[in-house]
């Protein structure tokens, strides 16, 4: 089915490189449906050239950048949004036919996308230093924040509007220039979106991306890699590339923001509002089918409740409607490609032979295509099974049965990421016991939906450092000047 937009030009085909739409080098990359493997368009496979043309554009333009009034920055940031939220039903369209999310979550991401771009040009005009009482006469010492330089911004494919946003609006409020490299599955999000930010007004070199194939990208990257005048690298994606890129970037000391691989652990204790609990469950497991690092991967019901909470989870789970974005009924699209149903697969038979029990799904829907997985509740699974420890990103909840708080926090921890963690309870006294064990950048108490443009989101452990969202986020682009000045008495 042809992609029909109301201002087809969203669809961009070229890199933009100091302000100009370039189509070298003529390789090009086959951007495609996942859920029916038919091209959508090409768009530049780019090299080292390219990546090094990004970085000269956004390095010349940082200067006057950074000098622009913060008010005159965050009034083109705002329009930005404006413009994003003017284009929300072709954006959203955009998103779900190259990344395959429903048409309704489609649309909810560009919502989301545009909630950071508006905050971020809100917090543009409040970067305040300090004034430090001097500890002797005739000093006056300030703080002062900078922005950090030219960011390299590298995204993901599960929220290819979001984390561009995330990334993108808070590095452009603090002063900062942008060298973008959006993932190889997702590009045509992100190139609507920097075409909107154009149209914002967003000076000629101020904003770069170029895109790549999975295996042209290290040339990409590594040149910015090297490269001492990128300061600063934002990162969201597996853990083994972050301490890629953190070990990388050590040569030249950039500062790092790195949003990376998570577990994380869903606990319903006895005392939960189990109907509250399998909401909050369905909203935070399902999101994107399952394709979120923020979702539960390992489920811990204690005893009291668990079979009252399998047999709720199990029946919605079983009447989720899985099908094309196209179709306005799905509630669960295609996974991103082939790599990641096999994954999927491999963790489900894993846990099969390791003892676990379907409750429902369990294997992949060939009849809708070969990129689809039935949402799956699993009983009996235990901490040597592949999708306790590995993250599954996809629809398939494993659960366990528990009946001690102090062991189940031991088992939430026992991961070396430290992400996102859910439970649920009624007992205040337990919330804050169980809320300061737990070893995670976020944690969502009777509460699924924990994603806000107000929040600082990111994760403690080898989920990565660095906040993103919040008045943290913008801090993540700015440097400490202490300046000092003498002989005033
Ligand atoms: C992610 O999966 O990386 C982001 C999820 C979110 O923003 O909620």
């Amino acid at each position: 089915m042809p992609l029909t937009l109301t201002r087809p030009e969203l669809i961009r085909s070229a890199n933009f490189i100091s302000g100009a739409w370039t189509t070298t080098p003529t390789a090009r990359l086959a951007v495609t449906d996942p859920a029916t493997g038919d091209v959508i368009t090409h768009v530049p496979d780019s090299g080292a050239a390219e990546a090094r043309a990004a970085l000269d554009a956004a390095h010349a333009a940082f200067p006057a950048w950074r000098k622009l009034p913060a008010r005159q920055r965050a009034a083109i940031i705002k329009r930005w949004n404006d413009l994003v939220l003017q284009h929300q039903d072709d954006l959203g369209k955009l998103i779900s036919r190259e990344q395959g999310k429903p048409l309704a979550e489609g649309r909810g991401e560009v919502a989301y996308a545009a909630s950071y771009i508006e905050w971020f040009g809100e917090e543009a005009t409040r970067v305040n230093g300090e004034i430090i009482p001097a500890p002797m006469p005739g000093r006056r010492m300030f703080a002062l924040k900078e922005p950090v330089g030219v960011v390299a911004a590298i995204t993901p494919w599960n929220f290819p509007a979001a984390m561009i946003a995330r990334k993108i609006a808070p590095a452009l409020a603090a002063g900062c220039t942008v060298v973008c490299k959006p993932a190889e599955d997702t590009p045509l999000t992100s190139l609507a979106l920097v075409l909107l930010a154009q149209e914002a007004g967003v000076p000629a070199g101020v904003l770069n991306i170029v895109t790549a194939s999975r295996e042209k990208t290290p040339e990409v990257v590594d040149v910015w890699l090297d490269d001492g005048r990128v300061r600063k690298i934002t990162f969201t994606g597996s853990t083994p590339v972050g301490k890629h890129l953190a070990r990388r970037s050590a040569d030249t000391l950039k500062k790092l923001s790195l949003e990376l691989g998570g577990n994380a652990p869903f606990i319903v204790f006895d005392d939960a509002d189990v109907d509250a609990a399998v909401e909050g469950f369905m909203a935070a497991k399902f999101r994107n089918g399952g394709q979120t690092c923020v979702c539960p991967n390992r489920v811990f019901v204690q005893r009291g409740v668990f079979d009252a909470f399998a047999h709720k989870l199990a029946a919605r789970v079983a009447a989720l409607t899985v099908g094309p974005a196209s179709n306005p009924a799905s509630q669960i699209g295609p996974m991103i490609n082939d790599r990641a149903v096999e994954k999927i697969e491999r963790h489900v038979r894993d846990a099969i032979a390791k003892g676990a029990k379907v409750l429902t799904g369990g294997q992949r829907l060939p009849e809708l295509g070969p990129t689809y997985f039935a949402p799956t509740v699993l009983t009996g699974a235990d901490p040597t099974m592949a999708c306790a420890c590995e993250e599954t990103f996809g629809p398939v909840a494993p659960l366990t049965v528990f009946d001690d708080e102090t062991a189940v926090i031991q088992a939430a921890n026992d991961t070396p990421f430290g992400l996102a963690a859910y439970f649920y309870s009624r007992d205040v006294r337990r919330i804050w016991r169980v809320a300061e064990q737990l070893e995670t950048g976020i944690v969502g108490i009777n509460e699924g939906a924990i994603s806000s443009e107000a929040a600082p989101f990111g994760g403690v452990k080898e989920s990565g450092y660095g906040r993103e969202g919040s008045t943290h986020g913008l801090d993540d682009y700015l440097h400490t000047k202490y300046v000092c000045q003498g002989q005033l008495d």
